[in-house]
């Protein structure tokens, strides 16, 4: 591992509507930036490495189809596979699209 690797803190939103008594919140979870990492790499690592419930859509991977986009730390949606977990800073929120009352947390 590089030593000057950051590490990088996600607060993502998690609710399940499907599941009896889920509840909309906010799941923190932290791990360590790797050269070249977009949003999309992150969220599979996060996937793979602490929380197999974790979903979000994705289909090309390039920019193209769409499917990844989502509210990267309460600025324009914008798409995973392309935002390099650089250009948000440290801390990191990801929102599902508008459509979802952001405003309480992204104040
Ligand atoms: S997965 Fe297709 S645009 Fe990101």
């Amino acid at each position: 591992m590089d030593d000057q690797a950051r590490v990088l803190k996600f607060q993502i939103f998690r609710y399940n509507p499907q599941k009896k008594g889920d509840k909309p919140r906010m799941v923190t979870y932290e791990i360590t930036e790797a050269p070249g990492m977009t949003i999309f790499i992150a969220l599979n690592e996060i996937r793979e490495t602490q929380d197999p419930s974790l979903q979000f859509d994705f289909v090309c991977r390039a920019g193209i189809c769409g499917s990844c986009a989502m509210v990267i730390t309460c600025g324009q949606p914008d798409l995973a596979c392309r935002t390099p977990t650089a250009a948000p800073g440290r801390e990191i929120k990801s929102l599902p699209l508008p459509g979802f009352n952001s405003s309480e947390i992204c104040r």
